[in-house]
């Protein structure tokens, strides 16, 4: 067993830490403040080919692994959580399916535009009254000569104010139920597309996140993702895969947190001595350290899975997320109580990371989800 990252994983990791530390974490706080999307940034990591990590170059992608990608996203998230998820959702969320169950023209077309920066990617499967429960969404989509002609809202997507590519999913069939859910690539460009409200959230702020909605939309056949009816299976095995990627940033959250909490224990004095030195704050960082060692090593072990080519990992992809997040939200807690009345002050980093850790436990499946999914695997 080797618990070491590869030579060129190190290099990606000291690559995106380098770039993250000077290009990112300087202007955290100020998007998380502005909400603006952080499109400059976007441009120089398609530089690094951080937009397409797992895309063969032949595609413009950089062809590296499912466990370097989660090393990106934890090291992007560590400086900032808003791009984190931004470059996830591209990532896993967009161009997987793409990858893995589009057709060579929609891969030559679309993967390229993706990896560089010139679209970014967003999904559409919330909807107003369906989030956890995937088969009640009632978008439909219904054939009409060379076109789907697509109705239907969506909500909460991240990236949809500003993405130029989507991966949306509606029902061919009804009656089929999870069957009859079919999944589509869709431009932005579309008639009868156009973005509703932009959610106003309590963390990761600028992810222009969107409603989408669709009036008779005209989306051409050949834009279907594999046939009519694969859309829920799509869906399900690329959520196995995104969902290590929010245990990534999740990770890099949650590392953040604990950086700040050893500097600050460090530089703090009270009762004529640096906190760091009172065993209460040292029972929190310990835990904090081994937190966050063991949620990186369900990561790394749930991207290993699927690059060593395990057919089904959504169990381990549903543990990697679901105790990331869990451990997130705790250690940033933990992080803004050893920061005290500071730490709930907008001056300090750890507030803001309180607030980003939250979303971690709902979005790409809530933590009860991701339960859901490991007990059926030890009861069936
Ligand atoms: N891979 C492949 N196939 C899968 C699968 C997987 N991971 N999971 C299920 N399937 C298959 C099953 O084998 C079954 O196939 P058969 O009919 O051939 O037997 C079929 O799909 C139906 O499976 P289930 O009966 O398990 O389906 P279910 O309706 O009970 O749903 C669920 C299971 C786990 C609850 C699922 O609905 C789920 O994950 N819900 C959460 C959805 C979610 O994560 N939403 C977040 C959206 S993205 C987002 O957050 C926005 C953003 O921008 C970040």
């Amino acid at each position: 067993m080797d618990f070491g990252l590869t030579n060129d994983q190190k290099m990606l990791q000291d690559q995106v830490r380098k770039f993250a530390d000077a290009e990112l974490a300087p202007v955290a706080a100020e998007i998380d403040k502005s909400g603006e999307f952080p499109w400059a940034n976007l441009k120089k990591m398609a530089q690094l080919g951080l937009l397409g990590v797992v895309v063969p170059e032949k595609y413009g992608g950089s062809g590296f692994d499912f466990v370097s990608l989660a090393i990106a996203i934890e090291e992007i998230s560590r400086a900032c959580a808003t791009t984190g998820v931004i470059v996830a959702v591209n990532n896993s969320l967009t161009t997987f399916p793409i990858l893995q169950f589009s057709s060579e023209e929609q891969k030559s077309k679309y993967l390229p535009l993706l990896c560089s920066g010139k679209k970014i990617g967003a999904f559409g499967l919330t909807e107003p009254d369906a989030g956890s429960d995937v088969v009640s969404l009632e978008s439909t989509a219904r054939l009409e000569g060379d076109h789907y002609v697509l109705n239907g809202t969506k909500r909460f997507s991240t990236n949809a104010g500003e993405a130029g590519i989507f991966i949306v999913f509606a029902y061919t069939n009804k009656e089929m139920k999870h069957k009859g859910i079919s999944a589509f690539v869709v431009e932005r460009d579309t008639p009868g597309f156009s973005l509703g409200n932009h959610e106003d959230l309590m963390g990761i702020r600028a992810t222009a996140n969107c409603e989408l909605i669709f009036e008779d939309a005209k989306i051409p056949k050949e834009n279907l993702i594999g046939k009519e009816g694969d859309g829920f299976k799509i869906c399900m095995s690329t959520l196995d895969v995104s969902r290590i990627d929010i245990g990534a940033q999740a990770v890099g959250i949650a590392q953040s947190a604990l950086d700040e909490s050893v500097k600050y224990s460090k530089e703090r004095k009270a009762f004529g001595q640096p906190i760091c030195n009172f065993e209460m704050i040292q029972s929190m960082l310990a835990e904090m350290a081994t937190q966050i060692q063991a949620a990186r090593l369900l990561v790394y072990y749930a991207g290993y899975c699927k690059d060593t080519g395990m057919t089904r990992f959504s169990r381990e992809s549903a543990m990697s997320k679901y105790y990331a997040s869990d451990i997130a939200v705790d250690v940033t807690r933990k992080a803004v109580q050893i920061h005290g009345g500071y730490g709930y002050s907008k001056d300090y980093i750890v507030e803001r990371l309180y607030r980003d850790a939250k979303i971690l436990e709902l979005y790409e499946g809530t933590s009860e989800i991701q339960k859901i999914v490991i007990a059926r695997e030890l009861i069936r």
